[in-house]
């Protein structure tokens, strides 16, 4: 792995070779949970199971910002795994306590930033910041993951297309090239229940009918060893934003193998 050779993909900032447009990406997003010696304990094992699965899986690790060192630290100078963040201020710098730039992201050595994840979006981010980080983002050098999603209500009222076009309409003004977007269904989010593979394909063929075809279009919520093989094998699909089932190593692998089997049908 010492002498796999690293790219500039797209102007995001250094990335390992697999990350080409054709990869498959798992991204864990942690939340607020984990420490410190969990977090190396996972990049550990998490990197060294990966490593031997399929050429174009790759993973992006998004712990707490507070332990990237920590991951960082215990992780080879190529790593398989990337590292990622959860969230990222929209200014470049100032006056704003308790926040965290994209530049200090890319400092140390984020190559994602998820943006406009819903949970961000219920404590105030509006579609305008969620524009205005990944903007921050790409600036940076670093690619944010913009999750974009209807609620529960929209749903059930089959008005999916619409609340996704509204959240689409200022994403539409970035360069395709430097962003990626997840899907993530809100009602999807921790509970448990997904959308069908048919509502997935159409929501990500939608989604690439406003954005472009080359936009890579992550699905997320309630992603699990179970359902991560129907969920990948669709063609729109190009990765999966992963919360719970990614915090135990033993899930997080399991969900891999599969995920590795799901791309080489693919
Ligand atoms: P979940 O979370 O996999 O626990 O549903 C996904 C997310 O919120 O990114």
């Amino acid at each position: 792995m010492k002498d796999a050779p690293r790219v500039d993909v797209a102007g995001c900032g250094w990335q390992y070779s697999r990350m080409d447009a054709r990869t498959t990406w798992l991204v864990a997003n942690w939340k607020m949970n984990g420490s410190a010696a969990a977090v190396r304990d996972w990049a550990v094992a998490v990197n060294a199971a990966l490593v031997p699965l399929h050429p174009r899986l790759a993973v992006t690790f998004c712990p707490p910002a507070i332990y990237l060192e920590d991951a960082r630290s215990v992780l080879p100078e190529s790593p398989a795994l990337q590292l990622g963040a959860q969230n990222c201020h929209h200014e470049v710098k100032g006056a704003f306590t308790g926040e965290i730039s994209a530049a200090m992201l890319v400092d140390k050595g984020c190559h994602m930033v998820i943006v406009g994840h819903s949970e961000c979006r219920n404590r105030g981010d509006c579609d305008n910041i969620v524009i205005n980080k990944a903007k921050a983002a790409i600036d940076a050098g670093v690619m944010p993951l913009i999750c974009v999603g209807e609620s529960l209500a929209d749903y059930e009222q089959q008005r999916t297309f619409a609340a996704l076009d509204a959240q689409l309409v200022g994403i539409g003004g970035l360069d395709s090239s430097r962003f990626a977007i997840a899907y993530e269904p809100v009602w999807a989010i921790g509970t448990g229940r997904t959308p069908t593979v048919a509502q997935i394909s159409a929501a990500h063929s939608h989604i690439k009918s406003v954005l472009g075809t080359g936009v890579n279009v992550l699905y997320g919520g309630s992603v699990n060893a179970g359902n991560i093989h129907e969920i990948l094998a669709l063609p729109d699909v190009s990765g999966a934003l992963i919360g719970g089932a990614s915090l135990e190593i033993q899930s997080m692998c399991a969900l891999m193998q599969r995920a590795a089997r799901a791309i080489e049908g693919k």
